[in-house]
C-alpha cells in the first residue's frame, strides 16, 4: 500500500490513531504542552504529561473541551505532530486521513479541522460522526441494520444515535461524560465527609471502586493524602462512589430518553430486537449496560475493546465512504 489510510480519534482526554493494516498505533493523552508565554509546543501525548507531572513552566492545553468545542490551534498542532509521526518525512505517499467529530462541532470548526488536517499533509482529509465511527468500530453492519442505537460514552460528552441503513437518522448529545462522573465524585465526598481529593482520586475510584448498579461486592480503597474532615486518611466504599454517580448517570438515561422519544413507531421492533451498543471508556465501568437497560428496558452490550470503537471506525470507514455526510471532506 503506497498511502496510508489513517483514522484519528481526537477526544476529550485521548487520542487514538488507527492506520489501516496496522490497527491502533497511537493511545495517548490528549494533550500539549506549551512555554507557557509564546505557546512554543514542547510535547503532546504522554510526554507531555510527564513534562507537567515534572514542575516547571510548561502549561499544557487540551484539544477539545466537553467532546465538542475544538481549539483549532492545538487541535492543528497536534494533527500535524501525530501524522508527522505516522508517516515520517516522505511526503511522496500523502495519507488519506478520517477524523470522527462530535455532533455538536459546527460548520465552521470543521471547515477548520479539515483545513488543518490538509496543512498537516492529508492527500484528502474526511470527517466522520463520531456515534457513526463508533458503530463501525463496534463491528455493526451500519449499512444493512435496520435500527440500532450506540451509545458512545466519553470523558466530556456522551452522544447517543439511532443509525439506520447507514445513517445518522436521530442523535441525542450531552456534555456529560466521564469527567461529570469524576467531578460528581468530588462535590459528593466534600459534601459527605468534607474532603478535597487530590486531582486524579475521584477517577481513580470511579476506575476501581466505581459501578453503574449497586455493586455485588462491597469494596473500598483507602486514599493516601485526601483526608477527612477529623484528618484521619480516607477510606471510600464502592458503594458510596455509585451513589455520588448518580446524577449524571441519570443524565445520561434522560438523553437516551429523549433519543429514543425521537425513534419513529416503524423502527421500535427493530431497536428492541437490536439493542443498544455502548462504545467509549464509559462503556467500561461495571454494570453500565444491565444500568441503561433496567432504565430504558432496551437489552445493550458493550463493544469489544470499546475505548477503540470510535478510532477504529473513522480508520475503517476509509473503505466504506458513503458513511460521510455531503461536504464532510476536503480534497484538492
Ligand atoms: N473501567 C472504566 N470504568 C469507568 N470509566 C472508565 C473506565 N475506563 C475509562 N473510563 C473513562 O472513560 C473516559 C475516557 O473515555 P474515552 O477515551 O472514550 O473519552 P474521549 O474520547 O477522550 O472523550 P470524548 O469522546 O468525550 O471527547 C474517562 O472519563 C475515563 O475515566
Ligand atoms: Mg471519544
Amino acid at each position: 500500500m503506497l498511502s496510508k489510510k489513517i483514522g484519528i480519534d481526537l477526544g476529550t482526554s485521548t487520542v487514538l490513531v488507527y492506520v489501516k493494516g496496522e490497527g491502533v498505533v497511537v493511545n495517548e493523552p490528549a494533550l500539549m504542552a506549551t512555554d507557557g508565554k509564546g505557546g512554543r509546543v514542547l510535547a503532546i501525548g504522554r510526554a507531555a504529561s510527564q513534562l507537567v507531572g515534572r514542575g516547571g513552566k510548561a502549561r499544557t492545553v487540551r484539544p477539545v473541551r466537553d467532546g465538542n468545542g475544538v481549539d483549532y490551534g492545538v487541535a492543528g498542532a497536534m494533527l500535524q505532530h501525530l501524522i508527522g509521526r505516522i508517516v515520517g518525512r516522505q511526503r511522496i505517499f500523502r495519507p488519506d486521513v478520517m477524523l470522527s467529530v462530535g455532533p455538536m462541532v459546527t460548520g465552521v470548526e470543521r471547515r477548520a479541522v479539515l483545513e488543518a488536517t490538509m496543512r498537516a499533509g492529508a492527500k484528502t482529509a474526511y470527517l466522520i460522526d463520531k456515534p457513526m465511527a463508533a458503530a463501525i468500530g463496534a463491528k455493526v453492519a451500519v449499512s444493512s441494520t435496520d435500527g440500532i442505537v450506540v451509545v458512545n460514552l466519553g470523558a466530556g460528552s456522551t452522544e447517543m444515535a439511532l443509525i439506520v441503513l447507514g445513517e445518522i437518522v436521530a442523535i441525542q448529545s450531552i456534555p456529560t461524560g466521564g469527567d461529570a462522573l469524576d467531578r460528581a465524585i468530588e462535590a459528593s465526598l466534600a459534601r459527605t465527609r468534607g474532603v478535597r481529593l487530590k486531582p486524579g482520586d475521584a477517577e481513580r475510584l470511579k476506575l476501581e471502586v466505581g459501578s453503574a448498579i449497586t455493586p455485588v461486592n462491597e469494596a473500598s480503597i483507602e486514599l493516601n493524602g485526601d483526608r477527612d474532615a477529623s484528618g484521619a486518611p480516607l477510606r471510600v466504599s464502592s458503594s458510596e462512589v455509585q451513589a455520588a454517580m448518580r446524577e449524571p448517570l441519570e443524565a445520561i438515561v434522560a438523553g437516551l430518553q429523549r433519543l429514543l422519544a425521537q425513534v419513529p413507531e416503524a423502527r421500535r421492533t427493530a431497536v428492541n430486537r437490536n439493542g443498544l451498543v455502548l462504545s467509549g471508556g464509559g462503556a467500561q465501568l461495571p454494570g453500565m449496560g444491565q444500568f441503561l437497560t433496567a432504565r430504558v428496558g432496551i437489552p445493550a452490550r458493550v463493544a469489544s475493546d470499546p475505548q477503540s470503537c470510535v478510532a477504529v471506525g473513522t480508520g475503517m470507514a476509509l473503505d466504506n465512504l458513503q458513511v460521510v455526510r455531503r461536504g464532510q471532506h476536503y480534497i484538492t
